[in-house]
């Protein structure tokens, strides 16, 4: 998670973040360095307390107040339209209930507030998806419960999301059924 061309990816999606933002699968805070200057409070959100752990002097670091907001995407214990922004990366290929998730992201956000995000995905090449299909069974222990076959446009849209950009490729290096890529930016009405 931490390779070059991830950093990349990290720089753009966080850019133009702003006001209080909440971190859905924070990790252990790669994205720290790249929140944008007009961040004023980071609410974390994860599950992992030693990534919590590792996380705290990498974003201390960056001058970001961190809040750790709770240990699972799928029930947040924060109040309704309070936040400017949200932010996943590619976490929502990790989440038990994606669309709990998702449902708890649009109703912390206040309308208008953004969501940034980078996952991986479905393919739409039927070759790699089928691949796709046949790994997943066997992935999904071994990794954390990662999926290779979330539609995440239409599970992100199904949540009441309305995409604004959003950019697919396959991730350089990466083998084809693991990085069907979704970058992009959404907003709640
Ligand atoms: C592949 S890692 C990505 C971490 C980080 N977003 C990054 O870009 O480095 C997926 C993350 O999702 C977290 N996660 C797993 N289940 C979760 C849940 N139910 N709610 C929130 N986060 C969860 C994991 O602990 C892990 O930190």
């Amino acid at each position: 998670m931490r390779r070059k061309p991830l950093r990349e990816v990290r720089a753009r999606v966080c850019a133009g973040l702003r006001g209080d933002v909440v971190e859905v699968g924070f990790g252990t805070g790669l994205n720290s360095p790249y929140y944008a200057s007009g961040v004023t409070t980071l609410y974390a959100v994860e599950p992992s307390q030693v990534g919590m752990r590792i996380a705290t002097p990498r974003v201390e670091k960056n001058d970001v107040p961190l809040e750790p907001a709770g240990l699972t995407g799928e029930r947040l214990d924060l109040p309704t339209e309070r936040f400017d922004a949200a932010l996943s990366t590619w976490t929502l290929c990790t989440i038990p209930n994606v669309d709990a998730a998702l449902s708890e992201l649009l109703r912390v956000l206040k309308p208008g507030g953004t969501f940034h995000f980078v996952e991986h995905g479905h393919a739409p090449d039927p070759g790699v998806a089928r691949w796709q299909d046949r790994i997943e069974p066997f992935w999904k222990p071994i990794a954390g419960g990662c999926h290779l076959t979330r539609r995440m446009p239409e599970i992100i849209e199904k949540a009441g999301f309305t995409i604004d950009d959003l950019d697919t490729y396959y991730f350089k290096g990466e083998l084809k059924p693991f990085g069907y890529t979704y970058e992009g930016r959404a907003h709640k009405n």
